[in-house]
């Protein structure tokens, strides 16, 4: 081995390694010669041993050319590959065009519930006329829930309320959101106009227009000189407001221990129209709440003086003004929970 013999060995991979990294046809054909030439175990390498075998005062010239050919082959390398690289882009994108035009992908969003966004149109409309949203506890004691409405324990009216009781004596599972009148009574000096919206818990067999838990809204108003005509009056704009003007609305006499006089009131059927059909049982009306003027017993339980006071008080059930509203037929609907049912009301 001598000088001349290694300088043209050098000069002949030069020249043929940058051929062949100029005809490389894609990156991985590329970095194979990369490493055939260039790699720990490759031709540079190869040749290179030949210095070991030359006098020591040449060998400083041979490497000063082993490195110009290697910036050179790094340089032909590097070139080579920003041409790979640049077309292979161009080559994506021309395959992975995007259409502009196409239709956006829309985000999933949640919506209200319908029980939810009903509610809250109950409340804004009684909000127009002064009436203010309260809160009033799920698990209640005996003592607001029945007593303080006028109902003793033992009483037979107890039966109107099936109830679901917890592990704490004494407590149970609200029946109703009319404990929340005695709540606000407590809370609130006359004049008061409240509503308390709220779920409420039964015992009792479900079917399409029964639930263990449903909603209602609590109305309650304490004022001097309040009528159970502005009761009326109050809940005609309300079936008006929520279902059309032309809606006929009745009282009908009812009973329950916390209001005397105490009132159902009916809709004229959303369905038939008040001709009959199986939507209204036949009748040609629907119910949607029950009601009357707080009970003077009430009253004091509440704290309020029933000498100068008097109050109105309803209780909406609010499935049923969903199921006029949407045409619900099967209360059972709202609490299942299938994206199916509830998409439809977003
Ligand atoms: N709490 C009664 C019920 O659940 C409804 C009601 C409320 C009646 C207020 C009169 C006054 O059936």
């Amino acid at each position: 081995m001598d000088l001349q013999t290694l300088r043209d060995d050098l000069e002949r991979l030069r020249e043929r390694a940058t051929a062949e990294f100029a005809a490389a046809s894609d990156l991985a054909a590329l970095d194979e010669r990369e490493d055939a030439v260039l790699g720990r175990k490759g031709e540079l390498t190869v040749v290179l041993r030949g210095i070991g075998a030359l006098p020591p005062d040449e060998r400083p010239r041979v490497g000063a050319i082993a490195n110009e050919v290697r910036t050179a082959l790094d340089a032909a390398l590097a070139e080579r590959r920003l041409a790979l690289e640049s077309s292979a882009l161009t080559a994506r994108i021309a395959a992975e065009t995007i259409d502009v035009s196409g239709p956006g992908r829309r985000p999933p969003v949640g919506g209200l519930h319908p029980l939810v966004e009903t509610s809250r149109a109950i409340s804004r409309f009684f909000a127009g006329y002064g009436f203010v949203d309260y809160e009033s506890p799920e698990v209640e004691d005996d003592l607001t829930n029945f007593q303080m409405l006028n109902i003793p324990l033992d009483h037979p009216a107890r039966d109107l309320w099936d109830t679901l009781y917890v592990d704490i004596d004494g407590y149970l599972l609200r029946t109703h959101t009319s404990p929340g009148q005695i709540r606000v009574m407590h809370a609130e000096k006359p004049p008061i106009r409240a509503l308390l919206p709220g779920r409420v818990f039964r015992y009792e067999a479900t079917d399409a227009s029964h639930q263990t838990e449903f909603f209602q809204t609590e109305g309650l108003m304490v004022d001097e000189g309040t009528t159970f005509g502005d009761l009326r009056g109050l809940l005609d704009q309300f079936v008006h407001a929520m279902f059309g003007s032309a809606r006929r609305t009745r009282f009908r006499p009812g009973y329950y221990p916390f209001t005397e006089p105490s009132m159902a009131f009916d809709v004229e059927c959303l369905v038939c129209g008040g001709t009959r059909c199986p939507a209204c049982s036949q009748t040609g009306w629907m119910t949607i709440l029950g009601g009357g003027m707080v009970h003077p017993v009430v009253l004091q339980y509440g704290g309020v003086d029933p000498e100068r006071y008097q109050g109105f008080a309803f209780g909406m059930g609010v499935e049923r003004i969903a199921n006029l509203r949407h045409g619900v037929g099967d209360v059972r609907l709202y609490l299942d929970d299938d994206l199916r049912f509830l998409e439809q009301f977003r």
